[in-house]
């Protein structure tokens, strides 16, 4: 494949972001042209961010699999379209080329319509990293259905609140997972989550673990069988559904300041010219080279640059089923050795912990196949980053540093490998066809060098969400209401004498723990249905490895005081039941009240100052009912 959009220069940067500034409908009709298309689009791009209503391409006609899969059949059939490494290094590898690929997807997808699936239909997928979950998520979209992938860490009640909200009939699942030393029994999992949500009415189950499983009759098939039967059918085609490009492709929940995960919808067109392009420019992706994202697809960087953006482009892109400290910290290196992995794509937290362990577990590797590393999902501190540099790139790796959102579908600010300069904890500069403005708190326009604000983007690019499931007007208020005219992206950024971004990290109650966004509120949410629990109030503070950890004031009635230890350590497991470990407080302190307004607003900017260790710079507490219980707050802190 060749891409004409590939920008191999600053100048050709700097002139494509000029065009897509000039002539945002022609630089993206440009770029759009060279997918296959069944039908071209009536009109690049109609929108308004007031209602918000964004449409790319609108009265094109595609299905992405056929960008992902079918059109590289010809040229890259025998190539490797996935390269999937164990959780256990001594099991076998699999090398899944692009027509075995188009192979299982079809195949997948004539299980799914078996089954009852249809164009349109909700399909949740909890999976573990193995091959199949991709080849569920293509299948899906291959007939026309909305994906929903689940993190494999989530709780039974947070998938049940989830396929509430998607009202998804379909379930596809593990009979378990394998991660690290550890084995998740995603079946049952997802039984406890069944049991509030009788809708749903076909559950398929691959067999991964062998854990034993509780198979319902009539709603629970074996994927093994179901292949079989299409085996028998003669294995038929599936051609693919035609979409529009504005049909959703899937629904990816996500964190915000309210309670309740919200279901980012994205549709087929924008998205997938996106994230193609962002792949190929980002990480100067060349024909041959081996990508390797160790995010999970069930979050936004595992469906963009594991599946779509890679598959899209005809790379070959390594799924990787465990964790990067099993059997030891020298898993991704060996990764890398073993698969001459040539983009390495990852999270600051992943680097941290590594550097945690020396450089031990990295001196017997050859990383020398390296050519780019990237990063994402929460800022890189400059010790890691140069740790990052020396160590795994050997000084000659350009990094990424890419900022963006699940509700972005692709990576906005970055700096292009190789191409325009990295600057370390800098995202940098925006990708062609990306406005980003900085706003002060009443949304007047901070213009000018050195200076820092809300970050906000002023122009659609392709891949921007396009609503949130069932409930537009929450899309509207959370992304488009704060600053008219505007989408507000919850972060907040410095802009240097270079016009260099720096997100200097979320300004909403939305925390960044290992990468992995949580509302505080969805925190107290679980907290307070701990019997004996009266309020709570989480915030987050600086965590070496995770970046953020999570502090949780709890008010707790003295009536069920029982040994303070083990009353935190409940706590925290019902926060594990109720929404899954990631959410899990790291420190939780009993108050005896919160610091509240006299309107009864617990004033968190407190509690966060206190959380952080900066006692001293508290500020005014005077607007407080009982200014007091700050002392009793500080004196008690963990
Ligand atoms: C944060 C992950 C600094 C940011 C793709 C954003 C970052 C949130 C970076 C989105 C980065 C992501 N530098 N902060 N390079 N990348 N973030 O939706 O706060 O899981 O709003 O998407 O992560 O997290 P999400």
């Amino acid at each position: 494949m060749s891409f004409p959009y590939q920008i191999k220069t600053k100048e050709q940067y700097i002139a494509a972001w000029e065009k897509s500034v000039a002539d945002p409908e022609g630089f993206w009709a440009d770029v759009a042209s060279s997918f296959l298309w069944r039908k071209r689009w009536d009109n690049v791009l109609q929108w308004n961010f007031t209602e918000p209503n964004v449409k790319w391409f609108s009265g094109g006609k595609l299905n992405i699999t056929e960008n992902c899969l079918d059109r590289h059949l010809g040229s890259l059939g025998s190539k490797p379209a996935l390269i999937w490494e164990p959780n256990d290094p001594e099991e076998h590898h699999r090398l899944i080329t692009y027509s075995d690929l188009h192979h299982k997807v079809v195949q997948f997808a004539n299980v799914l319509k078996n089954n009852g699936v249809k164009k349109g239909d909700r399909v949740c997928i909890y999976m573990g990293m193995v091959p199949e979950l991709a080849i569920a998520v293509l299948a899906t979209a291959r007939i026309g259905a909305i994906h929903s992938v689940i993190f494999g860490g989530f709780s039974a009640q947070s998938i049940a609140d989830r396929l509430q909200d998607a009202q998804a009939n379909f379930v596809i699942t593990c009979d378990g997972a394998y991660r690290g030393n550890k084995e998740i029994p995603l079946k049952s999992v997802i039984d406890d989550a069944l049991v509030q949500c009788r809708f749903v009415t076909k559950v398929i189950v691959l067999t991964r673990t062998h854990t034993p499983v509780s198979m319902i009759k009539g709603r629970d098939v074996w994927w093994e069988d179901e292949i079989k039967k299409v085996e028998t059918m003669g294995n038929p085609d599936c051609p693919a559904e035609e979409m529009d490009a504005e049909d959703p492709l899937f629904i990816l929940y996500t964190s915000g300041s309210t309670g309740k995960p919200k279901g980012v919808v994205h549709t087929c067109g924008g998205y997938m010219v996106y994230t193609t392009y962002s792949f190929v420019n980002v990480f100067q992706y060349n024909p041959g080279d081996i990508h390797f994202c160790t995010a999970d697809i069930g979050w936004i960087t595992g469906h963009s640059y594991i599946l779509y953006g890679p598959l899209s482009a005809g790379a070959t892109s390594l799924i990787f089923e465990g964790v990067p400290t099993w059997p030891d910290a020298g898993r991704f290196w060996d990764i890398v050795d073993k698969y001459k992995v040539n983009i390495l794509y990852t999270a600051p937290t992943a680097i941290r912990s590594l550097m945690g362990y020396g450089l031990g577990p990295v001196k017997d590797h050859d990383l020398s196949s390296l050519k780019v590393l990237g990063s994402v999902g929460e800022p890189i501190n400059e010790e890691a980053w140069h740790w990052y540099d020396e160590n795994i790139g050997k000084g000659r790796c350009p990094i990424v540093d890419t900022w963006w959102q699940t509700e972005n579908g692709g990576i906005l600010i970055s700096n292009l490998a190789g191409v325009t300069p990295a600057k370390p904890s800098y995202a940098t500069l925006p990708l062609p066809g990306v406005q980003p403005v900085l706003v002060d708190e009443q949304g007047n326009e901070i213009t000018g060098k050195d200076v820092s604000g809300n970050l906000c983007i002023k122009f659609p690019w392709p891949s921007i969400l396009r609503t949130t499931y069932g409930d537009h007007e929450r899309c509207r208020t959370n992304y488009f209401a704060t600053y008219p005219g505007l989408y507000f992206t919850g972060d907040g950024c410095y802009r240097d004498a270079d016009g260099n971004y720096r997100i200097t990290g979320r300004v909403d109650d939305v925390l960044n723990v290992s990468g992995h966004r949580i509302g505080t509120a969805e925190v107290e949410n679980a907290i307070n249905m701990h019997t004996g629990v009266v309020e709570s109030a989480v915030v987050g503070y600086p965590h070496d490895i995770k970046g953020q950890g999570i502090y949780a004031y709890i008010v707790y009635d003295s009536t069920h005081q029982e040994e303070q230890n083990l009353t935190r350590q409940d706590i925290a497991q019902t926060v594990t039941r109720i929404i899954g470990a990631i959410a899990r407080p790291d420190k939780i302190q009993f108050v005896n009240s919160l610091p509240k307004t006299r309107s009864g607003k617990i004033m968190r900017r407190i509690l966060r100052k206190i959380a952080e260790g900066e006692t001293d710079s508290i500020g005014d507490t005077s607007t407080l009912l009982d200014p007091s219980v700050v002392e009793e707050i500080k004196n008690g802190k963990i």
